[in-house]
């Protein structure tokens, strides 16, 4: 029987298309859910046309009260009963409570090349502190942000008159190899990490 993936995200979902889209044929998994914090998130209309099922649950009436905006984002996810969860750009902060729940077996995709730059505007700082290269990491989520066990890594050369835009052009594609690569290994029980080019 396929391992159930199900897909977090925030908002275009490039990354849940290309995770999606990977997991046909001999793969050892399968899509059972989008779901997004935000009901306006076009990723979960390109989720719907994949034949995935798709759900929202919005953050904003939740205000500041965390633990019940997450209460209510795990119903959808407990009822979809996945082996794997996968943050692809899902822009909300996780308690270590929901982490817990997941332990070992949610992975994230950031921006970076982790350990360095975690949090937002990754490329930006990338650029302004000079480095030659940028790229992105596929890790195990853990209570820490940005923290946890890396799985994948790529890299891309940073240009002299890049942009935060221009460099994350560059990076995004390398994302959508990235993240199937690991996935796969992942659903497939492989340890090390997997460096890409
Ligand atoms: C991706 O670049 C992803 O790495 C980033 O958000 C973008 C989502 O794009 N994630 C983070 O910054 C997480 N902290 P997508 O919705 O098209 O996949």
């Amino acid at each position: 029987m396929s391992l159930r993936v199900a897909i977090l995200i925030s908002g275009s979902g490039s990354n849940m298309v290309a995770l999606a889209q990977s997991m046909q044929g001999d793969h050892p998994a399968r899509p059972c859910l989008v779901l997004s914090n935000d009901p306006a998130a076009t990723g979960l209309s390109k989720a719907r046309a994949m034949g995935i099922p798709a759900a929202a649950v919005d953050h904003r009436p939740f205000g500041r009260d965390r633990a019940a905006f997450e209460d209510a984002l795990m119903r959808p996810l407990l009822e979809a009963q996945p082996d794997i969860v996968a943050l692809a750009g899902f822009m909300r902060v996780l308690t270590p409570e929901f982490v817990a729940r997941f332990e070992g077996r949610m992975l994230n995709i950031h921006p970076s090349l982790l350990p360095k730059y975690k949090g937002l505007n990754t490329h930006a700082r990338a650029i302004a502190a000079g480095d030659s290269e940028a790229g992105c990491t596929v890790h195990e989520v853990t209570a820490a942000l940005d923290d946890g066990p890396i799985l994948g890594q790529a890299r891309v050369p940073v240009l002299p008159d890049d942009t935060p835009d221009t460099l994350a052009a560059r990076v995004l594609p390398m994302e959508h190899r990235l993240y199937p690569a690991v996935l796969r290994r992942v659903a497939m029980g492989a340890r090390g990490i997997l460096t890409l080019r």
